[in-house]
């Protein structure tokens, strides 16, 4: 089916100048972007955004290292863009990661990993409307 997925391109990928490189990866996996935004989050969005991670013991290091630098959000649109999403990023934890995925190539640690992407529908949609309204998402 057509899907929407919600990505972010964490602090530690901006940092080393490869937003490009992944929305490269996006594009030749058949994903477009439909929406795209650059933003230093703050510890209240990050804090609301992984709300459901509130209880795990790496809540509060995952909330520092997400406002550490800006990170770029994007909407990804595809045939089954969520699962599509999470095959091109590899694996949460770096090392885990298959060869060629864009973890295994830009991502440092389990914190420092390079992108989030959605990990269900009902997830996208939440995610995507957490930052993105209506009229943001193209074509309108
Ligand atoms: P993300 O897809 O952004 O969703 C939650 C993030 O928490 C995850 O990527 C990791 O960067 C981070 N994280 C840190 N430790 C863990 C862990 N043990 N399990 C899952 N996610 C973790």
């Amino acid at each position: 089916a057509l899907e929407r997925t919600l990505s972010i391109i964490k602090p530690d990928a901006v940092a080393k100048n490869v937003i490009g490189e992944i929305y490269s990866r996006f594009e030749k996996g058949g994903l477009k972007v439909v929406a795209s935004k650059m933003k230093h989050l703050s510890r209240k969005e990050a804090e609301g955004f992984y709300a459901v991670h509130r209880e795990r013991p790496f809540f509060n290091a995952l909330v520092e290292f997400m406002i550490s630098g800006p990170v770029m959000i994007q909407a990804l649109e595809g045939e089954n863009a969520i699962a599509k999403n999470r095959e091109l990023m590899g694996a949460t934890n770096p090392k885990d990661a298959a060869p060629g995925t864009i973890r295994a190539d830009f991502a440092d640690s389990i914190d420092a990993n390079a992108v989030h992407g959605s990990d269900a529908p009902e997830t996208a949609a939440v995610e995507i409307a957490y930052f993105f309204a209506s009229t943001e998402i193209f074509p309108r």
